[in-house]
């Protein structure tokens, strides 16, 4: 159990902001015409979008890159959700504000924050500037770089509405985390001890060690040991593997406490899960992801007050994106791979 409070309620921001420039009517972005292989994107030069007023402009300094960017370029994941083609990927980002709704709104020109685009109706964080709802950002941690802030507000919200939302985590209670050491993972396993539960994870050998320092209490290595043989009675299953490659969700159903709950992540990987659920006598669900810069301003508190950490695995340029993509498909980082679009 690992259990330590937030520190201070200070403003994340003591300097005011500094005024930003008007943006150019052009700019770099990402962009892919047609669904294929990691090689149909590349660099074009686009115009900046135009903030209706809700919205803020910002300054892209970096975007995550997230599986679901992936499987939307190869035409699954959210494809038949993006406007027509060619379109612009990235869903979450770090950067500054150029463009606020109004004079005195919170987040004013010049405020360097982070969040995500209306995921999943649109893309556009691989670009210069981005038009970004204002409800789903919050200021960027202070004690994190711009690179570092990417890698947060897709998997950490995710990791948050699995954990805290969904999974309600309290002391004592027994979750076991799938693909511990990755994106989503190495969050949840963060949140999960944060609010004392006892966690175990599944993740490969050599991230074991990084994963006891981030708060589970147990690592199984997943390939050498069939976690089901090793595991019993927990309250929550957080599958972030489901039965894409094997069998991992249908497995958990049997390391489930009765009435425990099992939380499946990778959209439509089982579509079997609750039928399979009901017969093994646990509770199911799956699990959508929803922008919420509240949520995110409460978890770049637990990253500045260092109960939370992130770690970047890669960074990219922009016009490595391709080979950013390529990295994330081997489905074995640790942590995040982001991209830096531009300089702070
Ligand atoms: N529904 C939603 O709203 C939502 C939101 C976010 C993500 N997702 C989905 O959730 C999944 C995880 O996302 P992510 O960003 O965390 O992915 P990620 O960062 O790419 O995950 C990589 C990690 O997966 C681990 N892994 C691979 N196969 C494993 C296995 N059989 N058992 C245990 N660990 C395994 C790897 O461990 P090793 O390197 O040690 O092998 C690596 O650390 C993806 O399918 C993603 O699309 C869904």
């Amino acid at each position: 159990m690992r259990f330590r409070p937030l520190r201070g309620n200070a403003p994340t921001s003591v300097t005011e902001p500094a005024p930003a420039s008007d943006p150019p009517p052009a700019m770099r972005a990402v962009v892919f015409d047609d669904v294929g292989a990691p090689a149909v994107l590349h660099e074009s030069t686009v115009p900046v979008p135009t903030p209706v007023l809700s919205e803020l402009l910002v300054r892209i300094v970096a975007a995550g890159v997230n599986p679901i960017d992936a499987k939307t370029r190869s035409g699954a994941g959210v494809s038949a959700q993006l406007p027509s083609l060619p379109s612009t990927l990235g869903f979450d980002f770090s950067g500054v504000v150029v463009k606020a709704p109004y004079e005195s709104h919170p987040l004013p020109p010049g405020t360097p924050v982070f969040g995500t685009v209306p995921f999943p109706r649109s893309g556009g964080t691989y670009a210069e500037y981005a038009v970004v709802p204002s409800l789903s950002v919050a200021r960027k941690p202070t004690s994190l770089s711009h690179v570092e802030a990417a890698g947060v507000p897709l998997a950490a919200l995710t990791a948050w509405g699995l954990v805290v939302e969904t999974a309600h985590a309290h002391e004592g209670q027994r979750v076991l985390i799938h693909a511990g050491g990755g994106g989503v993972g190495h969050f949840a396993v963060q949140f999960a001890a944060y609010f004392g539960a006892h966690v175990t994870v599944t993740a490969s050998g050599p991230n074991a060690a990084w994963l006891r320092e981030l708060g589970a209490s147990v690592v199984v290595d997943y390939r050498t040991t069939r976690f089901d043989e090793v595991i019993a009675d927990v309250d929550v299953v957080i599958d972030l593997v489901g039965n894409v490659h094997g069998d991992t969700g249908t497995r958990s159903m049997k390391v489930l406490r009765p009435g425990g709950l099992y939380i499946l992540v990778p959209t439509g990987s089982w579509p079997d899960f609750a039928a399979a659920a009901e017969a093994a006598g646990v509770r199911a669900t799956s699990f959508k992801v929803i922008p919420d810069g509240g949520a995110l301003a409460t978890i770049a508190r637990l990253l500045d007050s260092g109960a939370v950490q992130v770690y970047v695995d890669k960074v990219f340029d922009l016009s490595d994106a391709a080979a950013a993509h390529a990295s994330v498909e081997e489905g074995h980082t640790r942590g995040k791979v982001v991209l830096r679009v531009s300089d702070d």
